[in-house]
């Protein structure tokens, strides 16, 4: 069997440095209580590997008043302004590896904030990047998870309005949303904050999605970016599938399977890649 693999599939830069600092930690041994303020990235193979090697996963920012000394890795989703305060206040010795493109978001949004603009977020409520974009607006400020969320949308159009994106929302969406808001009247100054690492890894796994008859996405059960390619590469292959690990590769074969594509998420690390590409090369 024919495969392709995305040069842009599997952990990216912010996730990378995210990783290698709470492995950095380990091998310094300078302190024996490691934590990071959620699993570090959405891979279960990964938060294992850390938690036998020690490290705790802090849930919850009421979990933090059980917590009285150590260091903390914040990881590259960033956290809410009132759960960094809270940590400043536990007195941990705090390692921030927020991603420098989520940490942009955050800068936007305080200023634009500042200067009396409402702010809309283009991305999940309930995810922690999200979560904690919206924690440093300083005024009013609305979270819209799709194109129809944004054609719901009814709020004062006499105010102006900055609007975000999440760094990996899906940038077709986003553009739709977008232009939904404009054609209904709003006063929007738009950045575009899908970060570079998410455009080029959707960009690609579109245009493999679309000569291949199979497509395979690999990424964590929770990880949002990964099921944003997935929905991205169904669209333009009909047999796409979402696997964690090879074991839940289970390819139809009532179809002729000649070409296969492969794409990764943002918290898929290369070995898990190798794996599956080495397997479909080899057994079909
Ligand atoms: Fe950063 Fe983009 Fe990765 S925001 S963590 S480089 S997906």
């Amino acid at each position: 069997m024919e495969v392709i693999v995305a040069e842009h599939a599997g952990f990216c830069f912010g996730v990378t440095k995210a990783v290698e600092t709470v492995y950095d930690q380990i091998k310094n041994g300078k302190d024996t209580n490691i934590y990071t303020y959620g699993p570090i990235i959405h891979n279960e193979i990964v938060v294992g590997d850390l938690e036998k090697k020690g490290v705790k996963v802090i849930n919850s920012i009421d979990e933090l008043d059980d917590v009285k000394s150590g260091t903390i890795v914040i990881r590259s989703h960033g956290v809410t302004k009132e759960v960094h305060q809270k940590i400043v206040e536990t007195g941990l010795n705090i390692i921030d590896a927020t991603c420098p493109f989520v940490k942009r978001i955050h800068k936007i949004v305080d200023e634009e904030s500042k200067a009396g603009k409402s702010i809309i977020v283009v991305g999940s409520a309930n995810h922690p990047e999200v979560e904690g974009i919206v924690s440093y607006a300083r005024g009013p400020v609305f979270v819209v998870d799709s194109p129809k969320e944004a054609e719901n949308f009814s709020q004062d159009r006499e105010l102006e309005y900055t609007l975000v994106s999440q760094t990996t929302f899906n940038k077709n969406k986003f553009q739709e949303t977008v232009e939904i808001f404009e054609n209904n009247g709003y006063n929007i100054n738009i950045v575009n904050t899908i970060c570079n690492a998410t455009d080029e890894r959707q960009s690609e796994a579109e245009e493999i999605a679309t000569k291949v008859d199979a497509m395979i996405v690999i990424g964590g059960a929770h990880s949002s970016n990964s099921r944003k390619l997935y929905d991205i590469c169904s669209q333009k292959c009909e047999q796409t599938y979402f696997i964690q690990t090879l074991e839940d590769l289970h390819f139809n074969t009532n179809h002729d399977i000649k070409l296969v594509g492969i794409t990764a998420g943002a918290s898929t690390p290369k070995n898990i890649i190798e794996e599956v590409q080495n397997y479909v090369r080899t057994n079909f």
